[in-house]
């Protein structure tokens, strides 16, 4: 259901940008109505909600996910607090004002427009927004490259956006490193912060990224330090969570591994740096489905064999060898295995 869910997004968000794009040339070609076109586009394809989702149902689903203990629990605190205010507001009391934009700190692959993804469903079942949709963009999408298109993009996609979340991904990238330089990231997080103002109850604003970055992002423009006053962490991922959402990732698609090919698994994810370049959860994703490429080519690389003998155990299994082939491809040598213990074959022989 979740893996479905995602592959819909996943178009729902191509179909999105191939509008977005139409919209842009449609636009250089001085066409009139281009962005009335491109907007309508944007509606059919990336805006128009889904079913709400109840909020339980969203819940489990985060509480489903992999580790991430203080993100759950931070979203958790967040909901509690919305659906108070939700519930004062039906007494006539004057809901607390405080906003509900949100910094996402994390290395790349930690789960952070999963969450993003979900908490905007959240919000939506909670009232604070009415379509809880997710729109995710980076500098390339709000930032043009003559002066004049950067606010006509970025109001675009906060266009897009309205009744549901804004996701930036990369967000630092917006401020020109040095000061001074001349930079239409500058300009987008001016037309950010001034849209954000206009339309406070119907816009939320996730800005993500590296950590060590997205400090001096914040610093870089007085307006953002005070609207986005949270921060949500997302750590690393252990060797062990990493094994589960390999797990997950295999389960879900009915693949399974052969006898040694956990070990196999363990020795990769042990392998890996930890930090920015790791790609954590994407990672393990990554290495499935280049372990699913390795077994494809094993099983069909008999010539005496035809693909319609393959029987079930055949297609369901990955073996070690799938996955360790998968990791080189990828740049990754499973760790070597322990060595025997000698002092092991001292006892054994005394
Ligand atoms: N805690 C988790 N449990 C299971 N799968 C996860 C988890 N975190 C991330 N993933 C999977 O890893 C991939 C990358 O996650 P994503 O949310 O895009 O990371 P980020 O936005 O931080 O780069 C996605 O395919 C997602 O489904
Ligand atoms: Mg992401």
């Amino acid at each position: 259901m979740a893996l479905n869910r995602k592959a819909l997004d996943d178009l729902r968000d191509t179909v999105g940008q191939l509008g977005e794009r139409l919209s842009d040339q449609l636009g250089r070609s001085g066409l009139r109505g281009a962005d009335e076109l491109g907007e309508r586009l944007g509606n059919r394809s990336g805006v128009r909600p889904g079913p709400a989702r109840p909020l339980s149902v969203l819940q489990a689903e985060l509480d489903g996910l992999v580790g991430l203990d203080t993100v759950k629990e931070q979203v958790r605190a967040l909901v509690a607090f919305l659906q108070v205010q939700a519930r004062r507001k039906t007494h006539g009391l004057p809901e607390a004002a405080t906003s509900q934009h949100l910094v996402f700190l994390g290395n790349p692959g930690t789960g952070k427009t999963t969450v993003a993804r979900l908490l905007a469903e959240m919000y939506r079942a909670v009232g604070l927004l009415q379509k809880g949709h997710l729109v995710e963009v980076d500098r390339a999408g709000l930032v043009g490259q003559y002066v004049g298109e950067t606010a006509v993009k970025t109001d675009r996609v906060i266009r897009r956006a309205l009744d549901g979340v804004l996701f930036i991904d990369e967000a630092y990238s917006l401020a020109p490193e040095g000061e001074g330089r001349l930079d239409f990231g500058t300009e987008a997080v001016e037309v950010l912060l001034k849209r954000m103002e206009d339309h406070r109850h119907r816009l939320v604003v996730i800005v993500a990224g590296y950590p060590r970055l997205m400090e001096s992002f914040l610093l870089s423009n007085p307006g953002l330090r005070s609207r986005f006053a949270r921060e949500v962490d997302f750590p690393d991922y252990s060797t062990d969570e990493l094994q589960e959402i390999f797990a997950i990732i295999a389960a879900q698609h009915e693949y399974e591994l052969a006898p040694g090919a956990e070990e196999t698994l363990r020795r990769i994810l042990a392998g890996l740096h930890p930090g920015e370049e790791s790609g954590n959860a994407r990672f393990a994703r990554t290495l499935f489905e280049q372990a699913l490429n390795r077994q494809a080519l094993r099983l069909t690389r008999d010539g005496a064999r035809s693909a319609d003998d393959l029987d079930r155990a055949d297609v369901v299994t990955l073996t070690s060898d799938d996955i360790a082939d998968a990791a080189r491809a990828l740049g990754e040598e499973p760790l070597p295995l322990p060595a025997p213990d000698p002092t092991g074959w001292r006892r054994w022989l005394a």
